[in-house]
Order: structure tokens, then C-alpha cells, then sequence
């Protein structure tokens, strides 16, 4: 599974992200709330330190909410970030993330209070790697609480800033981060959810690495979507697929490429329910 970020590409960003990241107080961290491991990028911790950090679950409508809740509890216990789920189409959970904002606003104000300064607004960057849904988040929160859009003097002018209301600026282009590299699991999960679209990709391969992920996290999925008996080998179950839908060529052979992009549209679409593949506990002791 090949992802396409190279050491130049990635040297860009951080240099860009480090610059902007110099007028920000809050930055939301958008994930895919299927995916927390694998589509967070690995030096997050590090770029944004110092700063108020905020985890954004998205495209939570298609994730397991038992297991998002239980990445919401790990953020909070172990890391103490708050994370809220997030559908960025329709707009869920986005008024959760308006009042941590909030509370963002409120401790960066006293701050500046009891040093002497005025209050200012508090501005907030959005942040993640490419396709976990960072330009829907900043259309949404804008389109309930847009203000209006003003240059800021003195500050980069290809940056222009989303005014929200109750003092909190959000600046209007996403910064945009690199995944992690070098690893196939987390590759194979950002290919299965669409996240990334890797530049050689075997469909059939990956439509045998979701059954076998399907057999470990929701075995009974098979029966309740294609109506077939669970078995152990993801050949057959793939085989039995492609019977039961009728996803065969001339002479009853199976036709692969069909198959394999009916399962993994199923699973992207959300038709095979919502489905999470990865949970807190096997990456966070
Ligand atoms: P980015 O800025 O991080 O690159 O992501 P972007 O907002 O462009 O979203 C990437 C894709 O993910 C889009 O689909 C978008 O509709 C979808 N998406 C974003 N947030 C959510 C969500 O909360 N739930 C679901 N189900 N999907 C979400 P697309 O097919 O690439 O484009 P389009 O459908 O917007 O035309």
C-alpha cells in the first residue's frame, strides 16, 4: 500500500503548518472517526505544542458509537484533550466543538487578563491529513456562525479568517498534514475507508483484507448483507459474494474487480452498517 507523501512534500508542510501555527491558540484536529490511529499524522503532538488542542471524530455517522465514545474517553484520560464526534455533512456535533472552543476562549481571555492585555479573539486553526473531511468541518461551523470574513493587517495575506461569533476567528484553509509512513496496516486502513487513494492498489487484495477485518470486529455481518454462511478463508467468503450478487463473468467465473468494489463500496458507504476498525485499546496501553 503505497502512500504518496515524499520527505520534500512533507518538509513544505511542516514548514507552512510551523508559520501558521504562530498566530493560533486552538487548533482542532480532525480524524476519521473509523480510523483515530491510523489517520492521525504521527507528529501532532509535537507541531502543535504549547498550543489548545481540540480532536475533531469525523464522518462519525459511519463509525461504531460504542468504540468512538471509547476513543473520546481514551483522548480525555490519557492525553487530556477533549474529542467530540463529528458529521461534518450534516452537521452533527459541531456545537459540541463550538463550546470547547468556548472554554478555549474563556481560559485564553483570563490569561491575557491577569497579565494586564485586552481580550482578543481566539484563533483557531483546523487541521488534518488529506480526505478526513477538514474543509466540510470549516463549511459548517462557518455556515451557522459566519460573521463575516476580514483580512487581518499585519498577518499573511494569502490567510484570510472565518469571524465566528463570541470572539473566535477560524482561519479559513485548512493546514495539511502527512500520514503516517512505513506502516502497511495503517496504509490498508486509509485505502479501506478512502482516505487516501494509493497509486497501485489491488482491489481484490484489499477487499480480502476488509473480510478479514469484518470477520474480527462484526463476523455476523456476513449473514445480515449477502445472506451467506460465515466461514474461515476470506477467498470463499469473497467467492460466495460474488455468487450471491451475481458478480460473475461469462462461463460463472467470478469477476474480481466487480466483487471487490461492491464489498469495499458497502463498507465505504456505510451499507454494511456503522463500523469502526480500530479501537483505543489495541494501540493505547
Ligand atoms: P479534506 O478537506 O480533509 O480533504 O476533506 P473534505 O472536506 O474534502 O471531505 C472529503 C470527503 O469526505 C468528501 O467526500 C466529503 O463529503 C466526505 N466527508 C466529510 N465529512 C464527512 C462526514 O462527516 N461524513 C461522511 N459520511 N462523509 C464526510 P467526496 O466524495 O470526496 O466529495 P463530496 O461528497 O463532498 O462531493
Amino acid at each position: 500500500m503505497v502512500i504518496n507523501w515524499y520527505p520534500g512534500h512533507m518538509a513544505r508542510a511542516r514548514k507552512q503548518i510551523t508559520q501558521q501555527l504562530k498566530l493560533i491558540d486552538a487548533v482542532i484536529e480532525v480524524l476519521d472517526a473509523r480510523i483515530p490511529y491510523s489517520s492521525r499524522n504521527p507528529d501532532i503532538s509535537s507541531l502543535i505544542r504549547g498550543k489548545h488542542h481540540i480532536i475533531a471524530l469525523n464522518k462519525a455517522d459511519l463509525s461504531d458509537c460504542i468504540i468512538t465514545d471509547s476513543w473520546i474517553e481514551t483522548f480525555k484520560k490519557k492525553f487530556g484533550v477533549k474529542a467530540a464526534p463529528v458529521d461534518a455533512v450534516k452537521g452533527n456535533g459541531i456545537k459540541n466543538l463550538l463550546e470547547f472552543l468556548d472554554e478555549v476562549r474563556n481560559g485564553v481571555s483570563e490569561k491575557r487578563k491577569s497579565k494586564g492585555m485586552l481580550p482578543r479573539p481566539v484563533r483557531v486553526m483546523v487541521l488534518g491529513i488529506p480526505n478526513v473531511g477538514k474543509s466540510k468541518l470549516i463549511n459548517r461551523i462557518a455556515g451557522i456562525n459566519k460573521v463575516k470574513v476580514e483580512n487581518k493587517p499585519g498577518v499573511t495575506r494569502s490567510l484570510s479568517w472565518i469571524r465566528l461569533k463570541n470572539d473566535i476567528e477560524l482561519m479559513d484553509t485548512p493546514g495539511l498534514l502527512w500520514p503516517k509512513q512505513n506502516d502497511e496496516n495503517v496504509g490498508i486502513n486509509l485505502a479501506l475507508t478512502g482516505t487516501i487513494r494509493p497509486d497501485i492498489v489491488n482491489m481484490y487484495e484489499l477487499s480480502l483484507h476488509l473480510i478479514n477485518k469484518l470477520q474480527k470486529i462484526k463476523p455476523e455481518i456476513f449473514k445480515e448483507r449477502y445472506g451467506i454462511d460465515i466461514c474461515s478463508e476470506a477467498e470463499l467468503i469473497f467467492n460466495r459474494i460474488a455468487d450471491r450478487r451475481g458478480c460473475l463473468l461469462k462461463g460463472g467465473e467470478v469477476d474480481y474487480d466487480r466483487t471487490s468494489r461492491l464489498i469495499l463500496m458497502d463498507f465505504q458507504s456505510g451499507k454494511l452498517g456503522k463500523i469502526s476498525l480500530e479501537k483505543p485499546e489495541w494501540f493505547i496501553k
